[in-house]
């Protein structure tokens, strides 16, 4: 009789009897893939049925000193990994290709080879002599890095085994092929094969493994999610191509904060270090212009300043064009349509163009005031008064909430010679306006009332 096929969601996981085009867990399309069980065979008897040896039950206090760890020197990538690589951890680093992924785990295994770890990297997407060019371009090719072209899993394991290193690249999990599994390489079990076989070797030998993935179209590693909740820590290499600057950020970290960035600009010497990113996402500062706004934004643990861009213009188009680049184009809509249900101010016939400059990408819902002063600026032609920044949440209620860490978006601000902010009330500063540290600061309770303040009656 044959073995009745089992099929899972790329996206979600969830597992099915049948193929179709959609995810009946999570509503994706074509996320569906064949799955190949780890071991073949009939399902054993329950696990009931036969005793197991007793798991070891321990405290949760210790008196073991935290473990050491390793910094590469590269302090925007030492900062995302939350102070440096935590021995025997796991860790993801996904992005478009082309972005410069290989690029960076190059520079990073070398310098942490020339910290003292004995680093392996293996690749199974470029010629040996391709990664050893790049080095040379890199001027790392004195690094003590081992190298290897290799995608047949079983002996990749085989050769940690024996050479034991403190530290294996992966470049790329997608290229991995375990042969215990039949189906293709980057597939969705072929890629939850090699995650897990090399993730639990980590744990097992005390190696710290980083697996590098591509992320698919709709910014997902591809293969499966599951990938994410084996590891310890997910990076995301982001950017956009025809631009410099690169984010890496990281959205899970169980040994330091998630939403840690660090910033690198791509030179043609591989990536270097943004040191002080807070201004390089402001265009060049003269007088200011309907439509663009600064934002004080809130990345992980630094505030940086960003430009935000709108356009707004009658559309010949029966559908007016929505269009937004950095910025979730569901917020766009969200505030389009409070600013229309709560202030009158309708966008219907006209485009909307939004941009965050530098190719930075925010998700922070302290945005919205700037999202909508850019779009109102740019809608009634006003400029905002100049050196003036701007932050706070809108709710669907058109109330303005305050930002976190209103004091530091201030204080960069401020240090970046800006003097005017516009934030919510947060009823501290008491009256609609003061200064604070030499910043003057506008604050407003509603979009209505922020509206009347800085574009007349709207
Ligand atoms: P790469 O690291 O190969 O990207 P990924 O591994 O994410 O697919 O980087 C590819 C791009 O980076 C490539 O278009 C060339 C560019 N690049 C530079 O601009 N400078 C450099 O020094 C290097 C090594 C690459
Ligand atoms: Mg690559």
């Amino acid at each position: 009789m044959a073995k009745p096929k089992s099929f899972s969601c790329s996206s979600c996981g969830a597992s099915t009897s049948k193929w179709s085009g959609r995810c009946d867990g999570c509503g994706e399309w074509n996320t569906i893939q064949q799955e190949v069980p780890l071991s073949a065979g009939p399902a054993k008897k329950s696990l009931g049925a036969k005793r197991g040896t007793s798991i070891i039950l321990s405290d949760l206090s210790t008196d073991e000193a935290p473990p050491p760890r390793t910094c590469s020197g590269i302090d925007e990538l030492d900062l995302v990994l939350g102070g440096g690589l935590v021995p025997a951890s796991a860790i993801l680093v996904g992005g478009d290709p082309g972005i410069g992924k290989s690029t960076l785990m190059l520079q990073a295994a070398a310098r942490f080879a020339q910290n003292g770890l004995k680093t392996l990297y293996i690749s199974g997407e470029e010629a040996a002599a391709q990664v050893r060019m790049r080095a040379q371009r890199l001027g790392l090719a004195d690094a003590p890095v081992k190298l290897a072209t290799e995608t047949n899993l079983r002996d990749i394991l085989t050769t940690l085994e024996s050479e034991r290193p403190d530290l294996v690249v992966i470049d790329s999990i997608q290229t991995m092929w375990a042969d215990n599994v039949e189906s293709a390489p980057g597939s969705v079990s072929q890629v939850r094969a090699a995650a897990h076989e090399l993730t639990s070797f980590a744990k097992r030998r005390g190696v710290s493994v980083i697996l590098v993935g591509h992320v698919t179209k709709d910014g997902q590693i591809a293969g499966p999610r599951v990938v994410e909740h084996m590891v310890d820590t997910v990076l995301y290499f982001e950017g956009e191509r025809g631009h410099q600057f690169r984010i890496l950020r990281a959205v899970k970290n169980r040994f330091g904060p998630a939403d840690e960035i660090g910033v690198f600009e791509m030179t043609g010497r591989g990536l270097a270090e943004v040191k002080n990113p807070s201004a390089l996402f402001l265009s060049e500062r003269g007088t200011p212009s309907p439509g663009s706004v600064v934002f004080a934004g809130i990345e992980g643990t630094r505030p940086l300043l960003v430009e935000l861009q709108a356009l707004v213009a009658p559309t010949p188009h029966a559908q007016p064009r929505r269009s937004v680049i950095g910025w979730d184009g569901g917020r766009l809509a969200m505030i389009l349509a409070v600013l229309e249900a709560r202030c009158g101010i309708p966008f219907t016939g006209l485009d909307v163009y939004l941009n965050v400059a530098g190719g930075l990408k925010i998700s922070e819902p302290a945005a919205d005031l700037a999202v909508a002063a850019a779009l109102l600026s740019a809608r009634e032609d006003v400029a905002l008064p100049a050196e003036t920044v701007i932050f706070g949440e809108i709710s669907l209620s058109g109330a303005l909430r305050p930002a976190p860490q209103t004091e530091n978006r201030l204080k960069e601000a401020q240090k970046l010679g800006f003097t005017r902010a516009i934030a919510p009330d947060n009823g501290r500063a008491g009256g609609k306006s003061g200064t604070n540290g030499g910043m003057t600061l506008t604050q407003a309770s509603d979009l209505t009332g922020f509206i009347g303040d800085h574009f007349g009656a709207g």
